[in-house]
């Protein structure tokens, strides 16, 4: 079982790479992809840098040099639904781009031809995302997380993602990973810990707390990749 595990950040991988075992290090596409063991699993892991464009190429990359069998993305969000504060865990249900606009065309905001509004994830590795957090007693939260090119510290474009999107949370490359995994039949699954609230504070709780929010969420993917791999020998 080969893994792909993707961030956007360094911050966001650096937590995952730190526990492979014999890791090296191959760079593709002016990309660093590490390659290690996790117990029985074959990771591959790479962070794309930020937005749709980067992590779209990192995603494809990923799932068709490196063959791997499935993707989980791991990093920070902004909070959309008030419910979520900094540090709690939301998995993705489905993902929509937020700043994806022809609507000049009639078509409704984060539509193109050809493509869906929402992207919905995996259903088994959210339900093993859901396992991992009652076995270790941690809450997680399933809900819609939109994607755009933005960096969002502005109340009202918070609030317009909510209404247009009914979003949770918000990122800058979710949506893009699950176009291309969707498009290459691949099981994929987002992971997000909060940074922010994508309010006018965003860019400094993000500084603070970029770090510690992915470092939960890395820990939460590594033991779900456990899980995956016990749950692929029971079969
Ligand atoms: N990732 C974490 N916080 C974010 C924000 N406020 N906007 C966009 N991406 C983010």
């Amino acid at each position: 079982m080969k893994i792909a595990i993707m961030g956007a950040m360094p911050e966001e991988t650096a937590p995952i790479i730190a526990q492979l075992e014999d890791p090296h290090n191959e760079i593709y596409a002016k990309n660093r992809y590490t390659i290690g063991h996790y117990g029985d699993a074959e990771l591959v892991v790479a962070y794309s840098k930020i937005g749709k464009v980067f992590a779209a190429l990192t995603a494809a990359t990923l799932l068709e040099r490196y063959g791997c069998d499935m993707l989980l993305f791991s990093g920070v969000a902004g909070a959309i639904n008030p419910s979520l504060k900094i540090g709690d865990l939301i998995v993705a249900s489905g993902l929509c781009q937020h700043d994806l606009d022809i609507t000049a065309f009639g078509h409704p905001y984060g539509y193109v031809p050809e493509g869906e509004v929402f992207v919905e994830s995996d259903k088994a590795l959210r339900k093993i995302a859901h396992d991992v957090a009652e076995k270790k007693g941690i809450a997680l939260q399933e809900g819609v997380i939109a994607t755009g090119d933005q960096f969002v510290a502005d109340s009202a474009r918070k609030r317009w993602i909510a209404e247009t999107f009914g979003a949770d949370a918000l990122e800058m490359e979710g949506a893009a990973v699950a176009v291309v995994c969707d498009a290459l039949d691949r099981p994929f699954c987002i992971l997000r810990s909060i940074s922010d609230a994508a309010d006018m504070d965003a860019g400094f709780d993000f500084d603070t707390f970029l770090e510690s929010s992915a470092k939960r969420s890395a820990d939460f993917i590594l033991s779900m990749v456990e899980e995956i791999v016990h749950a692929d020998a029971l079969r």
